[in-house]
């Protein structure tokens, strides 16, 4: 144990257990080397250090491998007594200036801003997927819902984009918190910065960050980031969760509308005829899973004085649970998404079911004869009491009851009934801006598409600008 010296003396195993982050700390390793390279570069360049002792500590951080870390209460603690075991007391130099408080921030920045830019490509890829099956269902009618109950015919391509614009928003959140995270708390060190002649813009520019969280105190002691990390994951886990819930229900016998491919479900080990949906359901579950983790590390940030709590040190494996589970689920979504088999012939003939086309017989009534929307409303409310296609004498019959008028002898026939009742006809007419016609979703699935290459686009360019930073950065000698 490098730190409690004289000053704490020996620690009992189990104490050091419950203290430990060492678990959680393996998301951080390769970032922490990265951190103590940044930080050494600067320090030499300040002079704080000579060229030749940065030499001998940058060697042996080189020759240091994960598997022989030793003891320690993380692994800050571990890589620097395994870099003193290496190259002896000028090794210590390398915590000049510096404090694990704002180490481990720094750490959890660098490894965070890689995640969500991971997972905003993968958002960003389930989106194509989404918008792909779009584009191959323009014309696909079927049964549109509200309450779960038929509603109005639409079409699959409508229904799909619905799901892309929403991920779409989970990639603007995602890329939104972006700059909030990507800014070094390094050079802090425990909160109050230090009196040696550090330079924390370099450190910063060093490791890739687009700038500082300037107060040393805030710096410290904020994970508001990683809160709003783990917000954007749930959100989009609550997102996602109702694609999931649709593709289960779409894939019972009742629905049927759907059928996704084996890969993506399993069988019972009783009943040898099962599929079932697995995938899927495991969405709906971690999407419980991750309301946890955002909710425990709420809980844990609350309330806690300035500056740095070791409270802190809680919070951080539940961002890496979050974050973890979020991509696992967006990854497996668009797998499922591009590979199940849509049955547009069910989905069709479920089209016209329920009466959907209620709605479009009443506009028509209005367009035709000049009633009141209200009144059509009643008179076609009156015909779908009876379970069966309402006729033309039908609708004369209650017209005449509720309004005193025959749309029969107004301009509205049997040629009319029969456009106003075609989930075809009625899905056509809806072609304003944002409607399931094909004409409007052939629009926004194009529209959608560039939107997307766009997006990866800037993944790639914020990525890069990070990747380019460390690369240099490693080759420090
Ligand atoms: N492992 C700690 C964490 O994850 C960092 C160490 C800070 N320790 C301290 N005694 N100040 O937050």
């Amino acid at each position: 144990m490098l730190l409690r010296g004289e000053r704490l003396g020996e620690i009992s195993e189990d104490v050091l257990e419950f203290i430990s982050s060492r678990e959680a700390d393996r998301w951080i390793y390769e970032a922490d080397l990265l951190v103590d390279r940044a930080h050494l570069v600067m320090l030499k360049e300040r002079g704080l250090i000579t060229p030749e002792e940065f030499g001998e500590i940058v060697a042996g951080l080189d020759k240091i491998d994960e598997e022989n870390l030793g003891e320690g209460e993380d692994v800050h603690e571990a890589i620097e007594a395994e870099l003193i075991s290496k190259v002896g007391a000028v090794g210590g130099r390398m915590h000049t200036g510096r404090s694990r408080n704002d180490e481990v921030a720094t750490c959890i920045r660098i490894v965070l801003r890689e995640e969500v830019l991971s997972l905003m490509a993968e958002v960003n890829g389930l989106a194509k997927a989404l918008v792909e099956r779009a584009a191959e269902n323009a014309d696909s009618i079927i049964p549109g819902f509200t309450h779960l109950q038929h509603a109005q015919p639409t079409t699959l391509a409508h229904h799909l984009l619905a799901h892309a614009d929403t991920l779409l928003r989970d990639f603007e959140r995602l890329s939104d918190s972006y700059p909030r995270i990507n800014r070094s708390p390094l050079g802090a060190a425990a909160f109050a910065s230090t009196g040696f002649d550090i330079d924390r813009n370099r450190t910063a520019e060093l490791l890739g960050f687009d700038g500082l969280i300037e107060n040393s105190m805030d710096a410290v002691s904020t994970r508001d980031f990683l809160l709003e990390a783990l917000s954007c994951s749930a959100i989009l886990m609550a997102n996602l969760s109702r694609l999931a819930e649709e593709l289960i229900l779409w894939s019972t016998s009742e629905f049927g509308y759907v059928e996704l491919d084996n890969l993506f479900t399993s069988t019972s080990s009783i009943m040898p005829q099962k599929k079932n949906p697995d995938t899927a359901e495991l969405v709906r579950g971690k999407t419980g899973s991750v309301f946890g983790s955002l909710v425990s590390a709420l809980a844990i940030c609350k309330a806690l004085p300035m500056s740095y709590n070791r409270d802190l040190q809680e919070a951080t494996p539940n961002l890496w649970r979050g974050i973890s589970l979020t991509r696992g689920a967006v990854t497996i979504m668009a797998g499922a998404v591009s590979s199940a088999k849509f049955r547009c012939d069910r989905l069709e003939a479920a089209s016209g079911a329920g009466f959907s086309t209620a709605t479009e017989l009443a506009d028509s009534l209005v367009r035709k004869t000049g009633i009141p929307f209200r009144t059509a409303h009643q008179i076609v409310g009156a015909l779908a009491v009876k379970d069966e296609r309402p006729t033309i004498r039908d609708l004369d019959e209650a017209a005449e009851r509720i309004a005193k008028f025959r749309p029969s002898e107004r301009g509205f026939g049997e040629d009319e009934l029969k456009t106003a009742l075609d989930p075809n006809e009625n899905v056509a007419l809806r072609s304003k801006i944002g409607g399931p016609a094909p004409k409007e979703t052939r629009r926004m699935a194009a529209d959608r598409k560039s939107r997307i290459e766009e997006n990866e686009r800037l993944v790639g360019e914020m990525r890069g600008r990070v990747d380019q930073a460390l690369e240099s950065l490693r080759e420090m000698r």
